[in-house]
């Protein structure tokens, strides 16, 4: 891939993430007090995000688990989605909080709470680092929020384009220069 092609414009800046890792792990904090709650991190995308909640969830008493997701946009504009990398542990009565990167069109989560669900946990919440709530297909109930940001693509911080991009310690919006 020719990087030229891009041009990367800064959007939301390692300052302003931190802050809101700390407000979304203080409420996070709030709900689950002393409760065992196991933290499910959606790879691929928020595994930089899930690595820094979870420095601040220090003194809860969470257990860490990982899914591994894919989507693809299949005929029909319909999203096939698929698990890539199973649980390592049962979720069974548990409480479980599910951390993703982004909420787009509300899909994955859709599929994922259906998918969570079938497996009987004690309670489902989910986490976003950010949502664009103009492009929702599905409304689906997110528990805490980083951003809600206008419907444009965005990289960086785990996010990223054809794998590429998501070393950024910053998010960033990608424009096509073509
Ligand atoms: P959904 O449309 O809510 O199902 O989101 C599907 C997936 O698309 C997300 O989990 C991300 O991996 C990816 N995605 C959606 N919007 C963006 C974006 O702006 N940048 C990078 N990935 C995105
Ligand atoms: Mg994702």
């Amino acid at each position: 891939m020719d990087f030229s092609e891009f041009k990367i414009v800064p959007f939301i800046t390692q300052t302003q993430i931190e802050q809101a890792v700390k407000r979304m792990a203080q409420n996070i904090k709030s709900h689950y007090g002393d409760r065992v709650f196991t933290a499910i991190c959606v790879l691929r995308g928020s595994f930089m995000f899930y690595s820094d909640l979870i420095r601040e969830l220090e003194g809860t008493n969470l257990q860490c688990d990982f899914l591994g997701i894919s989507s693809y946009l299949g005929a029909q504009n319909t999203e096939d989605i698929r698990i890539t990398l199973d649980l390592s542990y049962s979720i069974n009565q548990k409480h479980v909080l599910v951390v993703e990167d982004i909420a787009d069109t509300g899909l994955t989560l859709q599929f994922l709470s259906q998918w969570l669900e079938a497996k009987k946990p004690k309670s489902i919440k989910f986490a976003t680092l950010l949502r664009k709530p103009g492009n929702a297909k599905v409304q689906y109930p997110i528990d805490f929020v980083g951003f809600d940001i206008p419907d444009e693509f965005v990289v960086g911080y785990g996010l990223d384009y054809q794998d590429q991009f998501r070393q950024l310690p910053y998010i960033a919006q990608l424009q096509n220069l073509i």
